[in-house]
């Protein structure tokens, strides 16, 4: 099984990734940087020399990579729930766990996070920040909801407690409970 972490922009995936491969021992992927390497070129360039169907189509690939690791940490983009065969891919074997904060908080992790500049290209060009948000994660929630094993609040957390709770979730489930088709979502 791999734990899969998915969720907007500024949720932490990256860090929460890192703190759970280290506690668990396992290989951290993370499929932003398996774009960047494949392209061999910034997030940033490919949207803007190659367009975001182009970054879609490679993230796509690496994911369909990522998917037949065994016991592998995933930390994934926020629109890897845009294409149902992405889902459908990293749930086959892979405990998903949904990172979420309110806009505001993420909007500024993101202000904070040095790596937004060559990383993070406007989604919706044109309007503010907080505003790019709110209509992004408006748009995706229900991608999330169904793409989701568990759902965390991250708003309070550090990576190392987040990857904490992770672990314990974890543990609550059966592999197959967790791998077969149907499997349940605890968060409700
Ligand atoms: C994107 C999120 C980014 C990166 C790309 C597109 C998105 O990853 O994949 O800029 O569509 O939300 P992070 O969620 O790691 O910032």
């Amino acid at each position: 099984m791999n734990i899969v972490l998915i969720g907007p922009r500024g949720s932490g995936k990256t860090a929460v990734g890192r703190a759970l491969a280290a506690r668990l021992n396992r290989p951290l992927i993370d499929t932003d940087d398996e774009v960047e390497r494949k392209a061999g070129k910034s997030i940033r360039d490919i949207f803007e020399q190659d367009g975001e169907e182009r970054f879609r189509g490679i993230e796509t690939e690496v994911v369909r990579e990522a998917a037949r690791s065994e016991g592998a940490v995933i930390a994934t983009g926020g629109g890897i729930v845009l294409r149902s065969e992405n889902v459908e891919a990293l749930r086959r074997n892979g405990f998903v766990v949904h990172l979420d904060a309110p806009p505001e908080i993420l909007v500024r992790r993101l202000q904070e996070d040095a790596s937004t500049r060559s990383r993070r290209p406007a989604l919706i060009p044109g309007i503010d920040e907080i505003e790019e948000m709110r209509k992004v994660l408006e748009a995706r929630a229900p991608l999330y909801a169904a793409a989701r094993h568990v759902l965390l609040d991250v708003s309070c957390a550090s990576p190392d407690e987040i990857a904490e709770t992770i672990i314990s979730r974890i543990k609550k489930f059966e592999p197959h409970t967790v791998s077969g088709a149907g499997a349940s979502d605890s968060d409700g």
